[in-house]
């Protein structure tokens, strides 16, 4: 088989949540520059419309749509107007999130993290936790679970979750729902890969390490902060977008069409420790 083949994604139906900044941008750009049409889904009315007249301009098919993936018919509605218009849906990215704020210690990096009163277990307010479930775990599952109504029928899909390198390790500087929402996602996706593989449809998760984004106020395009924290990534450097291209193709197109509940870290090797 080509690579043309293997990885040919074009005339795909293709949602993504949370498309229009950061990470899900980056999917969008590696799906509808090989030929997929994509709806970016996202709360910010502001980035849906700029990204999508940019990506539009460039002569790419992209359209968007402002919405909240914790209201819940809103979505399913949202995705059930993307199938209409494109006849199919074969690809749905799960991957809105917000940041948890502060953790219990008050840095990213360093051999003294001092630890910080207001992320404290005892001070975590009930509100701060329930809104990083609402978006970060119950968001994935309404949305894998809109896909799932318009896949299972056709027998064929991809469900693709952004999960998080802190799905399995714990970053104390960002507060703990979004560990629990990260490892209760990549779970999630698992026990949703086994229902859904008899039906040729594929749920796996994508883990970025530290990725340059808008999240969190987008602290991440500080260079200082960018600088230190490349200090303690192997590769020595921090991620972008870009950096997501080829798995996003790759686990949306044939290439992996036997591979189902994995979960691929993208990281520059930030999990395996820090060497030099
Ligand atoms: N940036 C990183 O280092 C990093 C690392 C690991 C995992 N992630 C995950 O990647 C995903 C994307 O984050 P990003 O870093 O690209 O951030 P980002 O802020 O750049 O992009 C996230 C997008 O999601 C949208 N969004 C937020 N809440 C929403 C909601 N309720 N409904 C619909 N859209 C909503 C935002 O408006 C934004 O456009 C998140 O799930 C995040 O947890 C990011």
């Amino acid at each position: 088989m080509k690579i043309a083949d293997l990885f040919n994604v074009a005339g795909y139906g293709v949602v993504i949540t949370g498309g229009a900044s950061g990470i899900g941008l980056g999917y969008a750009e590696a799906l509808a520059s090989n030929g997929a049409r994509v709806t970016l889904l996202d709360v910010h009315p502001q980035r849906i419309e700029k990204e999508t007249k940019r990506l539009q301009a460039s002569g790419l098919d992209v359209r968007g749509q402002v919405v909240d993936v914790t209201d819940h018919g809103a979505l399913d509605a949202a995705v059930d107007d993307a199938a209409r218009t494109y006849g199919r849906l074969d690809v749905v990215f799960a991957n809105a999130g917000i940041d948890p704020g502060v953790g219990f210690v008050g840095s990213w990096v360093g051999s003294e993290r001092p630890r910080v009163p207001e992320g404290a277990l005892e001070n975590y307010a009930d509100e701060r936790w329930t809104r990083v479930i609402d978006v970060n775990l119950n968001g994935i599952f309404a949305t894998v679970r809109a896909a799932a109504r318009h896949m299972r029928p056709r027998k064929s899909g991809r469900i693709i979750v952004t999960t998080s390198l802190a799905s399995s390790r714990i970053e104390p500087a960002i507060g703990a729902a979004y560990m629990a929402a990260k490892a209760g996602s990549l779970n999630f996706a698992r026990t949703v890969a086994l229902e859904l593989a008899a039906y040729n449809i594929t749920v796996n998760a994508i883990a970025p390490g530290y990725i340059v984004t808008n999240i969190g106020g987008g602290h991440a395009h500080d260079p200082v902060e960018q600088a230190a924290v490349s200090k303690m990534i192997p590769m020595h450097r921090v991620g972008f977008p870009d950096d997501m291209h080829g798995l996003a193709l790759f686990l949306a197109s044939p290439a992996s069409g036997y591979i189902t509940g994995q979960e691929i870290i993208v990281d520059g090797g930030w999990g395996l420790g820090t060497a030099d």
